[in-house]
């Protein structure tokens, strides 16, 4: 059994898509152990306590970054959390809480990275004029928004597409690739070469029901 920890800082709906799959069946062997968020007041701590599971808030206002981390991390340890998925968790983490979880943290960005990495993206990417923007989920490494990316989807940008109705679209196709990429990272049938990772064989994704 795998115990997934989730950072989120504000709405939450990765984390439901999250854990929807698993009581779906479509992510076998695997719970969230913990859902940890930097925000009292972020909707996604108040579902997960509505949902049963374990919830925690570490503030982390006015807190130097990795004392702030360290406190994650123990209480990530402390429910032997083997993945932590960040989903919109607004903080950067420190190194030294990145190399505690080495490829064992994954972060969902709403575009097709390298474009449009922080803030706004898909503000940025109508400002752009971008024709076609998308999702990535990826493991965390030091930088912002530039592990080795492990799953992404395309989503068309409508000459009527505004932020918002662009941020919507995408955000369907997200729920869908963090499951997907979830999958992929506890079937551990892959290898990362550079930057690029490479599905193996069809053999661990057998065993994960559809
Ligand atoms: C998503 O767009 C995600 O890509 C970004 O922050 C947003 C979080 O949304 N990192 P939610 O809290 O999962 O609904």
């Amino acid at each position: 059994m795998h115990n997934l920890g989730i950072l989120v800082s504000g709405r939450g709906s990765n984390f439901v898509a999250i854990a929807d799959s698993i009581d779906a069946g479509r992510i076998a062997d695997a719970r969230i152990a913990v859902v940890i968020s930097n925000k009292a007041d972020a909707a996604g701590i108040a579902t997960a306590r509505q949902r049963g599971l374990n919830a925690l808030v570490i503030p982390s206002k006015g807190k130097p970054r990795e004392e702030h981390d360290r406190e994650i991390a123990s209480a990530l340890k402390q429910h032997t959390v083997d993945l932590v998925c960040l989903a919109g968790y607004m903080r950067l983490l420190s190194p030294w809480f990145v190399q505690q979880f080495p490829r064992r943290i994954l972060n969902i960005h709403p575009s097709l990275l390298p474009a449009f990495p922080g803030l706004e993206a898909q503000e940025q990417a109508c400002v752009y004029g971008v024709k076609v923007s998308g999702c990535s989920v990826h493991f965390v490494d030091e930088e912002l928004d530039h592990g080795a990316i492990v799953v992404q989807k395309t989503v068309p940008v409508l000459d009527t597409d505004d932020e918002h109705t662009l941020a919507a679209r995408i955000l369907e196709q997200e729920h869908i690739a963090y499951t997907e990429a979830i999958r992929i990272v506890l079937g551990g049938n892959y290898e990362v070469r550079g930057r690029r990772l490479a599905k193996l064989s069809q053999k661990a994704e057998g065993r994960v029901q559809k």
